[in-house]
């Protein structure tokens, strides 16, 4: 696909700087700060989805630390002297970098770490950086552990990893953590549009836009979709282009779809997801786009003439707003749950498309449900007792008063024996129904 000598731009434009690191300002912030004051930690943990500049910014401070030409206040790699250009390409003998992906063993890990005592051939410190280290064995980590425990002055450990909960306590409780954050999405923009405009690229209107959105706070990802769709539509790529390449359904066409559907319209759903599996689009991508469609009609519905936040064209805000005051804010709701669930299940699904069918169909119902609070006061009107007596006589406080009463568990359907314990969604209702009533 790319031309042979061609650089991914994701690896051609991989910060060398902190300066160069696009969204992380608090973590750039807080090793500067360390570097410039000396107080640098013997071992770190960088956190944080993929392509947020983890590895990108254990190899700047790797520079920084073992620069032969940085000054005393200075916090930024010089890029230029032979330390920092060996480590930019992966080859210096000072820092020690590892794959915990592909060397997850104990012996790779003693490999390593069997220099540790040795002193830096040129620079001030060794450093270690552990790359993926969530995939060390418990074994690998227990070797690691000794040496983190205790690590020589002169030796560094920069961890870094998109799982941290797998991590055990031991090692987390001797690093100084950094979650990068995922990127935003006008972050994302802005650096691609200066990236297309250094490599003579002309995007047409809303298609960085397009990329910056599927890469969900990813830069490489955004970098490597610019790549794919260069190398399909050329330098001046439209928006169709974009569409056609990630199998896109454009915004214009959801917001179609979600009038429709607010407007009670099942079939509209069917036709739609009918037009998805067809025409062999990425269902999980389509699904995406409207997750994402859907949290933005959240915050229309939400901040009310307050558009901040709110990622989208000036002249595209109308239309969503429409479509929110359709839905209401519980039906947006409603919305954002089916739609994230289904996205989250569809890949593994064994019948995606009847998956995809049943949710749109739910989704054209929303219109027809009522609030849990109008319910109730409608219960309110047609029952003898007053809802909020009903709702404490079944509150375990409310048991405990009248001990005469049964166990609900014993009359309850066999769950396994003891008594159910309530589901997140039911204590949510019930919490809501508390609040509304004043029950404690
Ligand atoms: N915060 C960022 N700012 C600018 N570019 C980034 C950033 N994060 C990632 N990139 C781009 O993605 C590529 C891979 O980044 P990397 O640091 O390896 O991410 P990670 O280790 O978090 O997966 C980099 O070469 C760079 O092109
Ligand atoms: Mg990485
Ligand atoms: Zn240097």
């Amino acid at each position: 696909m790319a031309e042979p000598g061609y650089t991914v731009l994701a690896r051609k434009y991989r910060p060398a700087k902190f300066a160069d690191l696009v969204g992380q300002p608090h973590v750039v912030k807080a090793l500067s700060n360390a570097i410039n004051t000396n107080r640098v930690a013997q071992a770190f943990l960088f956190t944080g989805s993929r392509g947020t500049g983890k590895t990108s910014s254990a190899r700047i401070l790797a520079s920084a630390l073992n620069c032969l030409e940085r000054k005393p206040g200075e916090f930024e790699p010089c890029g230029k002297c032979a330390s920092c250009r060996d480590i930019a390409r992966s080859e210096d003998l000072d820092v020690v970098e590892m794959d915990a992906a592909s060397n997850s063993r104990v012996d790779d890990v003693r490999e390593r770490l069997e220099s540790v005592e040795t002193r830096p051939a040129r620079g001030k410190f060794r450093i270690f950086i552990i790359d993926e280290v969530h995939m060390l064995s418990t074994s690998a980590f227990n070797a690691l552990l000794k040496t983190i425990e205790e690590p020589p002055p002169h030796v560094k450990f920069i961890l870094a990893t998109t799982n941290p909960e797998k991590i055990p306590e031991t090692i987390l409780s001797r690093c100084q953590r950094y979650d990068f954050r995922r990127v935003t999405l006008s972050e994302i923009v802005a650096w691609l549009e200066a990236i297309c405009a250094k490599e003579n690229l002309q995007p047409k209107d809303g298609v960085l836009r397009a990329v910056a959105e599927m890469a969900e706070g990813g830069m490489r990802d955004a970098l490597g979709k610019v790549d794919q769709l260069v190398a399909f539509s050329g330098a001046k790529p439209g928006l169709e282009d974009a569409e056609r390449v990630f199998g896109l359904i454009g915004r214009a066409k959801l917001l179609e779809l979600l009038t429709a559907l607010a407007g009670g319209d099942a079939r509209a759903g069917i036709l739609f997801a009918e037009e998805v599996f067809d025409s062999g689009k990425d269902v999980a991508e389509v699904l995406a786009s409207l997750v994402g469609l859907a949290r933005t009609l959240l915050l229309v519905a939400a901040g009310g003439a307050d558009t901040r936040g709110i990622d989208v064209p000036e002249n595209e805000l109308p239309a969503l707003r429409q479509v929110a005051q359709a839905y209401g804010i519980h039906g947006l709701v409603y919305l954002a749950e089916l739609l994230t669930d289904c996205r989250q299940r569809v890949r593994r699904a064994a019948f995606p498309r009847v998956l995809v069918e049943t949710t749109l169909v739910k989704l054209s119902m929303v219109g027809r449900l009522e609030p849990l609070e109008a319910l109730l006061a409608r219960l309110d009107e047609v029952s003898d007792a007053p809802v909020s007596e009903v709702i404490n006589n079944i509150t375990p406080a409310a048991r405990e008063r009248s001990p005469q009463e049964p166990k609900p568990a014993q009359n309850a359907p066999a769950t396994g024996g003891s008594e159910r314990p309530l589901s997140a969604r039911e204590k949510t209702a019930l919490d809501a129904v508390k609040r509304q009533f004043g029950a404690t």
